[in-house]
């Protein structure tokens, strides 16, 4: 399993104090000597995080192909295909968001994202789409012209949280998921045979499958259970623990639970 480590929260650290430090570039070395196959950072239009820079800079020095994430606004496109990662994965944004929530709508914007697509082309950059793990979502990424899909592994992670941990019981509780354990395990079940199902049909459709979004050292290992997918992007949860152990040893562990 390929294992792309997410650096934005490192940029989120630095912004918050509008210093450079922590060091992303420091980020990128420290991943790539443990275990990091790729790096994946998103350039969001708020720049909440990585700035146009860190992207220059990163592709730069890294030793290691560089995922970039962005969303479909013309602006963006533009600067991504000038920057040339060595992949785009076009996600959903808004800027009251905390974080990149749902997958990208390929249906209500299909004409937008086929026009993304095809400018990314045009610059000779593959591409992904960040979407749900639905049936008629690898479809329409395949006949969009995506060469991968990103399988959005949200609503895994939050049923998988709402019935493994405290997080019930705190402020950040998912109050549509406060359900009956019974009830979530039967959710979560389901969410997992959607992401396989998904994972299959984008394999047979000739489609390179990756997934992420709230995987952790303790769930991920129900994604390494589904063959198709051969990418995983994670960051929040190496990022925070990394606050305890290091970025090294916590890029590390990850690479040896992905490892198969
Ligand atoms: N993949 C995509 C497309 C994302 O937008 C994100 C979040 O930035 C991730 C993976 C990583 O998610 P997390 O930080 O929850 O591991």
């Amino acid at each position: 399993m390929k294992l792309g480590v997410n650096i934005d929260h490192v940029a989120v650290l630095r912004e918050a104090r509008q210093v450079n430090d922590p060091d992303i570039l420091q980020a990128l070395y420290v991943a790539c000597e443990n275990g990091a196959q790729q790096i994946t950072i998103h350039l969001r239009e708020d720049r909440r995080h990585i700035q146009d820079a860190d992207v220059k800079n990163i592709l730069m020095h890294s030793k290691l192909p560089v995922n970039l994430e962005c969303s479909i606004n013309k602006e963006i496109l533009n600067i991504v295909s000038s920057l040339k990662p060595h992949r785009a994965t076009l996600v959903p944004e808004k800027r009251e968001e905390v974080t990149t929530e749902g997958g990208l709508d390929v249906f209500s914007y299909e004409n937008d994202v086929a026009y993304a697509i095809e400018q990314l082309h045009d610059a000779l950059i593959p591409v992904s789409l960040f979407v749900d793990p639905s049936i008629e979502a690898m479809e329409k990424s395949k006949e969009l012209g995506a060469e991968m899909v990103e399988l959005h592994t949200g609503l895994f992670s939050n049923l998988w949280a709402m019935l493994n941990t405290s997080l019930p019981h705190s402020n950040h509780s998912v109050k549509e998921l406060e359900l009956s354990r019974a009830e979530l395990s039967v959710r979560l079940e389901a969410s997992i045979e959607q992401i396989r199902l998904a994972a299959e049909h984008a394999n047979k459709l000739g489609l390179e499958v990756a997934a992420g979004h709230g995987l952790n050292y303790h769930n991920v290992h129900e994604m390494m259970q589904i063959a198709e997918i051969t990418e995983l992007n994670i960051g929040q949860s190496i990022i925070a623990r990394s606050v305890f152990t290091g970025l090294a040893e916590a890029v590390k562990e990850m690479k040896r639970i992905t490892s198969r």
